[in-house]
C-alpha cells in the first residue's frame, strides 16, 4: 500500500516534469528498471539500486550528468540516462529508489569472505588502508552520502574498486586514496565479503 501511493507520487511528479527522457508512456523507475533488474536488484553490468542511500543517489545522478564519474560503464550507460535527470527529479528518484528493501548478492568467492571482513573492519595498517567500517558502518549500511555496500555484487564491487586504482572517476573522494594501496587479493576479499552482508530486517 505504501509502494502504491509512492508510484502513484512518482507519476505526479513525472506528469509536471516531462522532459524528453520521460516523455510520453515512459516512466523514469519502469525506465531504470531496463537495465538495474526488477525492483532494481541490479542485472548484469547495472548495480542494485534497491535501499542505497537517498543521498548518494542523488550525487551520483549529478556526477553522471555532470560527466564527473567517467569510467567505460558511466559514459555508455548512465550518461544518456541521467542526461535529462534534474536536481528536483533526482531527489524524487532517489527517495523512492531508497525505500526498496534491498536484498544481498551473495556472489563472492566464500574462501575469502573472513578476510575481507578482517579488511573491512581493521583495515591494512602496513599499508595506510583505513578500515572500511569506520565510514561504511558496521553493517556496511552507509549513511548519507556515503553508500550501502552490503550485498552489492561481487563483480559491481570489484569493478568499482579496480576502476580507481585505474584513475577513473578521480573526483570519488575519498576513494581513490583508500583503494590506491589494495592489493588485488585483498580487493577481490573485500568484494566477496561484502556480497554476503544482509540486514535481517531492512534499516534505513
Ligand atoms: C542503459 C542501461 C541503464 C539505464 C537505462 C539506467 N542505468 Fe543506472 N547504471 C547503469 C550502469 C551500467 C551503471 C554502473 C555505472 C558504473 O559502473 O560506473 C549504473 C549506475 C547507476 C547508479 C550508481 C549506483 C552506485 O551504486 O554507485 C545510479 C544511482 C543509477 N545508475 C541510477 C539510475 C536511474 C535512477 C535510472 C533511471 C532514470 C538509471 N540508472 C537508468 C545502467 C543503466
Ligand atoms: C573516510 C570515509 C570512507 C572510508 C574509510 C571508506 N569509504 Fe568507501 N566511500 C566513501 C564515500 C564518501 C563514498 C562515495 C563517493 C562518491 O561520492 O562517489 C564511498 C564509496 C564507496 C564505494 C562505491 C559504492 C557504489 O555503490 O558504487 C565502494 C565500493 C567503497 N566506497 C568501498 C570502500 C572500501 C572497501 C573501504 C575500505 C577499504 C572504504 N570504502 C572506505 C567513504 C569512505
Amino acid at each position: 500500500m505504501k509502494l502504491l501511493k509512492l508510484k502513484i507520487a512518482i507519476l505526479a511528479i513525472v506528469s509536471c516534469a516531462a522532459g524528453p527522457l520521460f516523455a510520453g508512456e515512459l516512466l523514469p523507475v519502469k525506465n531504470c528498471a531496463w537495465c538495474h533488474g526488477t525492483s532494481l536488484q541490479g542485472f548484469a553490468v547495472a548495480p542494485r539500486l534497491a535501499g542505497q542511500r537517498q543521498q548518494y543517489i542523488v550525487n551520483q545522478l549529478q556526477r553522471f550528468h555532470a560527466h564527473v564519474r567517467d569510467n567505460f560503464y558511466s559514459r555508455n550507460y548512465m550518461w544518456a540516462a541521467a542526461a535529462n535527470v534534474g536536481p528536483e527529479l533526482a531527489r524524487e528518484l532517489a527517495a523512492y529508489i531508497s525505500s526498496l528493501p534491498p536484498e544481498a548478492a551473495q556472489d563472492g568467492p566464500k574462501e575469502l569472505v573472513a578476510e575481507g571482513r578482517t579488511i573491512y573492519e581493521m583495515g591494512v595498517p602496513d599499508l595506510n588502508v583505513v578500515a572500511c567500517v569506520a565510514c561504511h558502518g558496521p553493517r556496511a549500511e552507509g549513511v548519507r552520502q556515503i553508500p550501502r555496500l552490503g550485498g552489492l555484487s561481487y563483480y559491481y564491487l570489484q569493478r568499482r574498486l579496480q576502476q580507481w586504482q585505474q584513475g577513473f572517476d578521480a573526483a570519488a573522494a575519498p576513494m581513490p586514496r583508500i583503494a590506491r594501496n589494495l592489493s588485488p587479493r585483498q580487493l577481490d576479499a573485500l568484494a566477496s565479503y561484502l556480497s554476503y552482508v544482509s540486514y535481517g530486517s531492512f534499516e534505513r
